[in-house]
């Protein structure tokens, strides 16, 4: 699968996963995808999480709702430590290691969802990190819960291109 055609058949999955697991190659492959994101400053600030026990992902479910049982997770944890002239770019740097890893793992076959909002509820993002030991200051920012969907259903439709992009001047 090329890139576009990644980028093109890439959407939310909130369905149910088939019984087979997610090889550590293939978890290793994907994370790895994240670590070649560009990051402010190249300070590469987001760091991972993999989650493959069954038990762990329990008890990660006890905590967020993930739609249905996964077969792994990757949590990206974020550095808010300032890196330069007094800025974060810790937000950025997840969500660019983010989005390289939704494709590799449309690419590859798997299915996600990014679940970010659901975890600034009820401590959500403090309690996985307790889970998850995560050290002081350093926090969970985004979870991805993956296998291989037994669905195959489509994302939302985008907005055309002329309601979104215009050349030389905003609103064309
Ligand atoms: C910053 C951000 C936060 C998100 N948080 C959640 C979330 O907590 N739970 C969830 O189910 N989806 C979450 N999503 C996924 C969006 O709902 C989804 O990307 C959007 O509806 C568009 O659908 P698509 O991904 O299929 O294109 C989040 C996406 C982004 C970019």
């Amino acid at each position: 699968m090329d890139v576009f055609e990644a980028i093109t058949n890439r959407h939310s999955y909130r369905g149910a996963f088939t019984e087979a697991p997610v090889p550590r190659e293939d978890l290793t492959k994907i994370v790895r995808a994240g670590l070649e994101a560009p990051s402010g400053c190249n300070k590469q600030s987001t760091t991972f999480v993999i989650v493959d026990d069954p038990e762990t992902l329990a008890k990660i479910e006890d905590i967020v709702d993930l739609y249905s049982s996964p077969r792994a997770l990757i949590a990206c944890v974020v550095d808010p430590a300032p890196v330069f002239q007094g800025m974060s770019f810790e937000k950025e740097d997840c969500s660019a290691a983010v989005e390289n890893m939704l494709l590799a793992i449309t690419a590859m076959g798997y299915a996600t969802v990014w679940i970010d909002g659901q975890l600034r509820m009820d401590k959500r993002a403090e309690r996985l990190g307790d889970l998850l030991g995560v050290p002081t200051g350093r926090q969970v920012q985004i979870i991805l819960p993956l296998g291989v969907p037994t669905d195959d259903c489509a994302g939302p439709e985008k907005k055309p291109f002329d309601q979104r992009a215009w050349f030389n001047t905003y609103g064309g």
